[in-house]
C-alpha cells in the first residue's frame, strides 16, 4: 500500500522527548496543527512533523530542523493538505543521535494507513522491534515509536478497532509515552492515550484538541480534560470517550484552564526572554500576593499541608531539582539554614536518584520544578515518598506531573514562560522559597520578630527596586557590548550570591554559547585562578554584607592576575572605579534579599550578549524547556 511522506530531508536516527497536538472538528487542521506546534516549540526544534487525512488518504509531511522548515515545506502545498479536518503534529528534541527527517514524527507502518505521534520513550522497543521484524514489518527509521505504529497497525488488522488496537498496543509496551494516533481506515478520529508523560484534550464545540501542553489549545479552548496514566481517550468531531487499560469506561473529570492567550504573546518586545525578564516584577507581586499581608502578620501558606507540629519537629529538608530550579533551591538552603535552624541538602535530581539517599518521615523533600515534568525531579521525588516523606513540590505548573505527587502544592505564579531559558519561573521560585522560611520560622519561632518584620519589609519593596533595575539597563548593555567577543566568562560570589553565580553563568552559557562558571570567591585560588589572564572577564557578585570585604579581596587578587574586573554592585564606594573596568549598579538591598535583584542583570546581561553575537535568544541550540526524559 502506498504511504505518502513528503521528506525535506533524509538520514536517520532514534528517540526522543518533544511536544505533540492533535485536531478533529469542522475546520481545516493546518493552521491548527502548525499553531499548536510553534507554541509548543519549546520543548525541542530538532524536527517537526504532521500526519493529516487528505481525501480519505493518510499522509505526512516532515522536516528536520526548526519548526519553520516544516511550515515551508507544508506551504508549498497547502491547498491540498488544508483540504483535511484532522491531523496530529510533533515537534521534536532529540535524545539519542543526530536529529533528522526520517526519525522525524508522525510515523507508519508498512502499509501507510497508521500515524502515531509519541513523546516520551519506550524503553522495550528492542524487543518489539525484533518481534515484529520477524513478522514481516519493515522498519524505514532508528526510533522507538516507530514500533508503536507497526504494533497498533497488527492490532487493527486483528481487532479492525482503533481503540482497541491502542489499548492492546499499549499493553505491551513499557515505558514513557504521550501517544496520538490514526487511522486511514477510522474516518475522523483520533485515538490518544498516556503514561508518564503529560496529554490533555482541549474542547471546543464540535471539535476536539490533544496537546502536551496548555499553550498548543489556549488560544482555541478553555476547556478542558487532563489525561491520568493509562487512560485512552476516543475523539471524533462530536463524541469523547474515555476508557482505562481494561477497558472500563470512565467519568470525564473537565475543567477550566487557569490560563490567558496573552501569556502567549511577545507583547511588543523581541523575545519572549526580554518580555518574561521584564515581568519580573509583577511576579514578585503575584507570589507574595494573598501570602505576606503586612509585616505584623504571620505568612499564610494554606499550600503546606504538612501539620504545624511535623513541621516544628523535621529532622532535615532535602531539596531535588535541575538546573535554574537547582539555583533557586540553592538560595532556599540559605534562608531556611539561616531562618529556621533545620539541616537543608540540595542535589541535583539526577544525582539524587542513582545514590543510596537516607530520608524518613521526618525529612521533608521539596521538589522544585518550573515544568513540574522535568524526569529526574519526578523520579527523586516518587522515590523520596516511597520512604514516607513528605513531598513539598513549588512548580509553576499546577497541572503537571509532580503537582500530582505533591503532598504539599506550592503554586509559584509566574505565568507560562515561554522562552529555554527559565527567568521569571526562577524568581518566583526563590521568592517562594523566603514565604516558606519565615513561614516556618514563624510556626519554629527559630528567628527574631525583629529579623522576620526586617525581611518582610524588604520582600514589599522588591518589586519596585526591581523596577528600577529594569529602567537602568544601560550599564549593562554597555557591559555586554564590551564583553560580548569573550570565548569565556567567570562569576564569583559568597554566601547567598554563590547561586546567583551558578545562574548568571548557565543564563550566559545557555543562550550565547560561551563558556561560563560560577565560582565561590575563596575557591578561586584553589585552582581556577591559573586561567586568569587578560583575556578573562570575572564578574564579582559584590552586596553589601558580611562577605562584602572577603569577595572585595578576591577580585583584587583577580584583578593582579590581570583579569578584566566587572562589578555588580548595590555599593556606592568610590574605590571600586579603580578596580573595576565595569560596574553595574543596583538599588540597595539587605544581603538577605539581595539574590532576588543580583540575578536581573545578570539574566539581562546574558541576552544582550546572545544578542550581539545573533544567538537564537528564545530557542538556544541543543536545549528543551521541559526535560521529560532521564
Ligand atoms: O522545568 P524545570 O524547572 O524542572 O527544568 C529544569 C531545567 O531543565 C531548567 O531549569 C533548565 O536548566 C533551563 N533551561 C534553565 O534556563
Amino acid at each position: 500500500m502506498l504511504e505518502l511522506i513528503y521528506y525535506k530531508n533524509h538520514i536517520k536516527r532514534e528517540v526522543d522527548m518533544c511536544g505533540i497536538v492533535g485536531y478533529v472538528g469542522e475546520k481545516s487542521a493546518l493552521d491548527i496543527l502548525l499553531e499548536g506546534l510553534t507554541n509548543l516549540e519549546y520543548r525541542g526544534y530538532d524536527s517537526a512533523g504532521i500526519a493529516v487525512n487528505v481525501d480519505g488518504k493518510v499522509e505526512l509531511y516532515k522536516a528536520e530542523g526548526k519548526l519553520q522548515n516544516l511550515k515551508d515545506l507544508t506551504s508549498e502545498q497547502r491547498e491540498h493538505i488544508i483540504r483535511s479536518k484532522i491531523g496530529i503534529g510533533h515537534i521534536r528534541w532529540a535524545t539519542h543521535g543526530a536529529p533528522t527527517t526520517i526519525n522525524a514524527h508522525p510515523h507508519s507502518c508498512n502499509c501507510g494507513r497508521v500515524a502515531v505521534v509519541h513523546n516520551g520513550i519506550i524503553e522495550n522497543y528492542k524487543e518489539l522491534r525484533a518481534k515484529l521484524e520477524k513478522e514481516g514489518c519493515v522498519f524505514r527509521s532508528q526510533t522507538d515509536t516507530e514500533t508503536v505504529a507497526h504494533l497498533v497497525a497488527k492490532k487493527y488488522a486483528e481487532t479492525k478497532d482503533l481503540t482497541e488496537a491502542v489499548r492492546l498496543a499499549t499493553m505491551e509496551i513499557e515505558g514513557a509515552y504521550a501517544l496520538a494516533v490514526i487511522h486511514q481506515d477510522v474516518k475522523n478520529t483520533i485515538v490518544a492515550t498516556r503514561r508518564n508523560a503529560p496529554l490533555l484534550v482541549g474542547i471546543g464545540e464540535g471539535e476536539f484538541y490533544i496537546a502536551s501542553d496548555v499553550p498548543a489549545i489556549i488560544q482555541y479552548t478553555k476547556t478542558a480534560m487532563y489525561l491520568d496514566d493509562n487512560q485512552i481517550v476516543t475523539l471524533t468531531p462530536k463524541t469523547m470517550k474515555l476508557i482505562d487499560i481494561n477497558n472500563n469506561e470512565l467519568p470525564q473529570k473537565i475543567e477550566t484552564l487557569p490560563w490567558e492567550p496573552v501569556a502567549l504573546s511577545k507583547m511588543g518586545y523581541k523575545h519572549f526572554m526580554l518580555k518574561e525578564i521584564h515581568e519580573q516584577p509583577d511576579v514578585v507581586r503575584n507570589v507574595l500576593g494573598g501570602k505576606l499581608r503586612t509585616i505584623d502578620e504571620n505568612i499564610i501558606l494554606n499550600e503546606v499541608t504538612l501539620n504545624k507540629d511535623s513541621l516544628k519537629h523535621l529532622g532535615r529538608i532535602q531539596i531535588v531539582a535541575c538546573g535554574t530550579s537547582l539555583h533557586a533551591a540553592m538560595v532556599g538552603k540559605y534562608i531556611i539554614e539561616e531562618l529556621c535552624g533545620i539541616a537543608v541538602d540540595v542535589e541535583p535530581s539526577s544525582e539524587y536518584i542513582y545514590r543510596t539517599t537516607v530520608g524518613d518521615e521526618k525529612t521533608l523533600v521539596i521538589g522544585v520544578s518550573q515544568s513540574g515534568e522535568t524526569a529526574d525531579t519526578i523520579t527523586a521525588v516518587r522515590q523520596a515518598k516511597a520512604r514516607g516523606s513528605h513531598i513539598l513540590i513549588i512548580t509553576n505548573r499546577p497541572d503537571s506531573t509532580m503537582a500530582r505527587e505533591a503532598g504539599s502544592l506550592v503554586p509559584v505564579n509566574a505565568g507560562i514562560e515561554v522562552s529555554v531559558a527559565a527567568t521569571k519561573s526562577y524568581m518566583a521560585q526563590v521568592i517562594s522559597f523566603y514565604l516558606l522560611a519565615i513561614y516556618i520560622a514563624e510556626i519554629k519561632q527559630s528567628a527574631s520578630k525583629d529579623e522576620l518584620q526586617k525581611i518582610k519589609r524588604e520582600l514589599i519593596l522588591l518589586p519596585q527596586k526591581l523596577e528600577k533595575v529594569l529602567s537602568h539597563k544601560e550599564d549593562v548593555q554597555s557591559c555586554a557590548r564590551k564583553f560580548s567577543n569573550s570565548k569565556d566568562f567567570i562569576f564569583i560570589a559568597r554566601g547567598i550570591n554563590f547561586p546567583t553565580a551558578l545562574e548568571g553563568a548557565l543564563k550566559l552559557k545557555e543562550i550565547s554559547y560561551i563558556n561560563a562558571t560560577g565560582y565561590t570567591a575563596g575557591e578561586l585560588k584553589h585552582g581556577p585562578i591559573a586561567m586568569l589572564d587578560e583575556s578573562m572577564p570575572v564578574l564579582a557578585i559584590l552586596m553589601k554584607g558580611k562577605v562584602y570585604d572577603k569577595i572585595l579581596s578576591n577580585a583584587e587578587e583577580a584583578r593582579a592576575r590581570n583579569a578584566r574586573m566587572i562589578a555588580l554592585t548595590n555599593s556606592e564606594d568610590s574605590k571600586l572605579n579603580e578596580l573595576f573596568e565595569s560596574i553595574i549598579r543596583i538599588p540597595d538591598v539587605d544581603e538577605t534579599l539581595s539574590p532576588v535583584l543580583a540575578i536581573v542583570p545578570l539574566q539581562l546581561l546574558a541576552y544582550y550578549i546572545a544578542e550581539f553575537l545573533g544567538k537564537d535568544v528564545d530557542q538556544p541550540r541543543n536545549l528543551a524547556k521541559s526535560v521529560t526524559v532521564e
